[in-house]
């Protein structure tokens, strides 16, 4: 048998009035387009749902798995990878909430070269029908948490997305994690692939049937999210941004101290001085302790990125001598403590500088 253009990989639990339009609506779009397989992996489904599949099959290119138990979507999915033939993968829900009329939008982006193309719902002219506003809360905080940890799906709008397809070589060697719903990031973790793209569409309601997922889904997902962040080691980055940070208010401190106490200086230079030294001490150890991964082609980028990250701080400057200024002169605070806290505004000023650069160049 000839090796299909694309296998569609549908997970199915307890969707028997929505497998048999699905698959009418899929042939409808591809028909005419590409060769195509459909491979339903059905956890064991109560309602039948596997026999509804078996009955479609005699009409349509549908195959059919049937598993012992329910034992997860991105089990399912990674199941239905092995069994694919196609060069393509994809994946959607069975539940029609994943319009199969976009899928040759979705394979003209395969052809444009990029490697996986995800259906979003929050690029421009996607959007999601009917969502309350605690799934709307809910799924943005899913969002942000999963960039803040998983540097992969910074440059992604939808990362959570259950509607994507792929080259098959993106996933042929991954060692992919069966556990929870988002198969997705963990592809974008482990897979190899380079370019990624997105095409909006809306996410519908459901008609049929009912979600699946459950709370339990949920703490899956942040032990998920974890774990992904582990393996990229963006935990520990995280973790060492903010033990510079602390530190480099101690080195503030103990400059500013010296310098007005011992030098007699002038406590507003003082402070411009001890400033520049803690941006240094974090510059000079972020290079050491953070991106010591990063290859230096010139050894004049070193002190290029000094200045860029001193530029950087120049927020960081002028809160902590606007702080400094006012806490001592205007509310007569002990200039020693309010510089503690002008220091404290530009290191969380830097801190956020930093990520924010981080997240930008991904
Ligand atoms: N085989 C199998 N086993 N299939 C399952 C299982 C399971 O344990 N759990 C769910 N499914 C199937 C459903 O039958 C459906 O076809 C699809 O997976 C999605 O399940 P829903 O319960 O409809 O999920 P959802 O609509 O809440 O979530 C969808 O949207 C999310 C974005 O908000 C999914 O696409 C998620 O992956 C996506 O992140
Ligand atoms: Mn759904």
């Amino acid at each position: 048998m000839r090796k299909p253009t694309i296998s569609l990989i549908i997970p199915t639990y307890n969707e028997k009035e929505n497998l048999p339009v699905l698959v009418r609506r899929i042939h409808e779009s591809l028909s005419n387009y590409c060769d195509y397989e459909i491979i339903v992996v059905d956890d064991d489904s109560p309602d039948e749902t596997w026999k509804v599949a078996q009955e479609l099959s005699k009409q349509y290119p549908v195959r059919v798995i049937r598993r012992e138990g329910k034992l997860g979507l991105s089990s399912a999915v990674i199941e239905g990878f092995k069994q694919a033939r196609g060069e393509l993968l994809g994946v959607m829900d069975a539940d029609l909430q994943h319009p199969p009329e976009i899928l040759p939008n979705l394979i003209e982006e395969i052809k444009n070269g990029k490697d996986i193309v995800v259906a979003s719902r929050y690029v421009k002219g996607g959007k999601i029908e009917n969502w309350g506003l605690k799934r709307k809360i809910v799924s943005k905080g899913a969002r942000f948490l999963t960039k803040v940890l998983v540097p992969q799906a910074r440059s992604i709008k939808d990362p959570l997305s259950g509607y994507f397809i792929l080259r098959r070589e993106v996933v042929e060697e991954a060692e992919l994690n069966p556990v929870g719903y988002k198969i997705l990031l963990e592809i974008l973790v482990k897979g190899s692939y380079e370019e990624v793209a997105e095409v909006p569409f809306t996410f519908g309601t459901r008609e049929m049937g009912k979600s699946k997922l459950t709370v339990g889904e949920y703490t899956n997902f942040l032990r998920h999210l974890y774990r992904l962040s582990e393996t990229v080691g963006e935990v520990v980055k995280l973790v060492r941004y903010m033990v510079i940070s602390v530190l480099s208010l101690f080195v503030n401190v103990f400059f500013f101290l010296a310098l007005t106490n011992y030098l007699n200086l002038h406590y507003l230079y003082s402070s411009i001085l001890s400033l520049e030294a803690m941006i240094l001490f974090s510059f000079v150890l972020s290079e050491m302790w953070i991106s010591k991964n990063r290859k230096i082609k010139k050894p004049t980028s070193a002190v290029l990125r000094a200045v860029k990250y001193n530029m950087l701080c120049l927020g960081g400057l002028l809160i902590n001598i606007g702080i400094l200024w006012l806490f001592t002169n205007v509310f007569n605070v002990y200039y020693l403590i309010s510089n503690f806290f002008g220091a404290t505004g530009a290191v969380i000023w830097n801190y956020a500088m930093n990520v924010w650069l981080t997240w930008k160049t991904r």
